[in-house]
């Protein structure tokens, strides 16, 4: 494989699930690990696409394309329109699983009173890109888990047809989702587990990229 030419789709951040035009489902995803991937992508001279949720980041210099979305199913569209022609896809987003059922597009006014928000869930994207994967492709997905850490990656990783999978704890405060740093397990397909302690998220970033490209060039399983 040409690695100058390499097709790089990244997804970061969050996404914002609205229900009125001022309230909306997500979550603390800063966008710094996408983003920091991008960034070692790009100064590896590859052709980088990143989609980004909402977040408080400029896009990085360098990029083929930035495209920003809100929602779970705007991402959605725009990752299966590139993702036919990336040769590595890093799911990196914080995508919500669920929307409100409705959007009301007035302010929802308080009644002082209990309520509910009735929810519906969104498409996995990656577990679509895994069923999609077309021979070659490598993809990468990530696990924010508060528990058994390593199990819970496992699953996904098997579950949604991936090539590596980047799992880390979410919900301590020190490291995840708003910190500059991070830790992470790397755990592939073929058996490979590669722990990264804690680093910058731009190191952190380098190291996942080193280790997933390096596989690019295996004889696809799908
Ligand atoms: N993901 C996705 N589409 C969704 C939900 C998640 O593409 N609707 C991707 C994320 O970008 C990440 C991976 O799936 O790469 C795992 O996301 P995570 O939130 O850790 O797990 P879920 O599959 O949502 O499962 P759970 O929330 O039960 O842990």
């Amino acid at each position: 494989m040409n690695l100058k030419k390499l097709r790089v789709l990244i997804t970061a951040g969050p996404t914002r699930e609205f229900f009125d035009p001022v309230r909306f489902l997500s979550n603390p995803s800063s966008g710094k690990m996408g983003y920091a991937i991008a960034e070692a992508a790009v100064k590896k001279s590859f052709h980088v696409i990143l989609v980004s949720g909402p977040t408080a980041m400029p896009p990085p210099k360098g990029l083929l394309r930035f495209v920003r979305v809100t929602s779970a199913d705007e991402m959605y569209r725009v990752v299966m329109k590139e993702a036919a022609r990336s040769d590595v896809i890093f799911m990196a987003a914080a995508v919500s699983d669920y929307r409100p059922a409705a959007f009301v597009p007035q302010k929802v006014k308080k009644t002082g009173k209990r309520t509910t928000i009735a929810l519906v869930p969104n498409r996995d994207i990656l577990k679509e890109l895994g069923r999609r994967r077309r021979l070659g492709q490598v993809l990468v997905g990530f696990a924010a888990e508060t528990e058994a850490i390593g199990v819970n990656a496992l699953k996904k990783l098997r579950s949604k047809n991936l090539d590596w999978i980047v799992a880390n704890r979410v919900g301590t405060g020190k490291t995840g989702f708003e910190s500059d740093r991070n830790r992470a397990l790397l755990i592939s397909s073929q058996g490979v587990r590669k722990s990264l302690p804690l680093m910058s998220k731009k190191k952190l970033a380098e190291e996942i990229l080193k280790a997933c490209i390096h596989l690019s060039s295996r004889k696809p399983s799908a």
